[in-house]
């Protein structure tokens, strides 16, 4: 039997766990060409509670009493296919939130690594680590002396981006929600400082410590935390939108202050980017970031939660901050 997790009803704002049911269905018959995948790891993300809904998007939403998809790390358990045998490890960016996903061989990558842990394909070799990669490179462009404040900063993107513009040479700011995840940006990845915007006035100690102004602001975040970096930006700054958590489950966005004015003053760029943008570029992005892994200058901090019953738990979870570094689902 296959347990499989089902989206049985669309959220009103925050999503609760009466949206999810787990179910028990049957495995189909492989086709020509297809892989049979036995799932280890299964990745939760922000990006799809924005599927929940069914609108628009440049995503298409999950349907109502299907199996939800996402980031799947697993094995081969059978193949109709020349390109995988039995055995090999692979991943998949849209397999299912099931014990069991069937895959066409070309929407599969082999991710053998035997000095990392499976999980890191769903993290910082995978979709967070090469978005934090080409934002804070590409759109970003961070160079040496700058001062870089990343917001989400513990969390999947945010440490990558944070560590990365550390690696190019600037002073890096990270902003999370708790002391606990600041002191380890601080203490174990080298952040230059943090600051958590659940307690005292953000952009007065934003202020204090950075003298000399934003040169780039990696927003993971958006509303009233973007607010207050944005009053502190330099000529030339750059603002890479990456994400925008804080208002994912607001049912009607806020009205903040407009930021135009403050874009033509300081004659600065803010660009949105969407990781498919990339898409031609990933080996390379992989090849960098297992480089920096293995030279040490690239840290990842993994929040595993046990059990594909408790992958919508670990899903809402991220929307509590529950989570430092890369959220995953470890299903066997
Ligand atoms: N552009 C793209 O292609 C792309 C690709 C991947 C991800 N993203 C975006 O990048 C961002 C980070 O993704 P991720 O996978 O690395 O997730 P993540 O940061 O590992 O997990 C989410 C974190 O967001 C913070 N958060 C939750 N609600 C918040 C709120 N109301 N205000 C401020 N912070 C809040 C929490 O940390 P705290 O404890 O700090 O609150 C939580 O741990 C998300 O916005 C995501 O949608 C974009």
């Amino acid at each position: 039997m296959n347990r499989q997790i089902i989206l049985v009803k669309r959220p009103d704002g925050l999503p609760s766990e009466e949206c999810f049911k787990l179910l028990e269905g049957e495995i189909p018959e492989l086709k020509d060409g297809e892989v049979l995948v036995k799932t280890m790891y299964l990745s939760v993300d922000p990006y799809m509670r924005g599927r929940m809904n069914d609108g628009k998007s440049y995503i298409s939403p999950f349907a109502l009493n299907e199996v939800l998809t996402g980031g799947v790390v697993g094995e081969v358990v059978e193949s109709k296919s020349d390109e995988f045998a039995k055995g090999d490890m692979v991943m998949g960016g849209f397999l299912g939130w099931q014990d069991y996903s069937i895959a066409k061989a070309g929407d599969l990558i082999k991710v053998e690594n035997k000095d990392l842990s499976p999980g890191v394909f769903l993290g910082i070799l995978g979709m967070p680590g090469l978005t934090a990669y080409f934002g804070i490179l590409d759109v970003g462009k961070p160079k040496a002396g700058e001062t870089v404040v990343v917001s989400g900063a513990a969390g999947a993107v945010g440490m990558t981006a944070g560590q990365i513009a550390k690696i190019k040479g600037c002073t890096v700011i990270g902003i999370s929600g708790s002391d606990k995840k600041n002191e380890y940006l601080v203490k174990e990845l080298g952040f230059d400082n943090a600051l958590n915007y659940n307690t005292g006035n953000l952009r007065k100690e934003l202020k204090k410590i950075c003298p000399q102004g934003v040169d780039v602001y990696f927003d993971n975040v958006g509303g009233e935390i973007s607010d207050a970096v944005m009053t502190l930006i330099n000529y030339k700054a750059r603002i890479p939108i990456c994400g925008q958590i804080s208002l994912y489950n607001v049912k009607r966005p806020p009205v903040g202050p407009r930021v135009q004015v403050q874009l033509l003053t300081k004659s600065a760029v803010m660009e949105g980017f969407l990781i498919f943008d990339y898409k031609e570029r990933f080996g390379e992005g992989m090849e960098q970031l297992s480089k920096w892994i293995s030279e040490n200058k690239l840290k990842y901090s993994e929040n595993i939660v046990e059990g594909l019953e408790n992958a919508p738990k670990a899903f809402l979870g991220l929307f509590a901050g529950e989570n430092l570094g890369k959220q995953i689902v470890k299903v066997v």
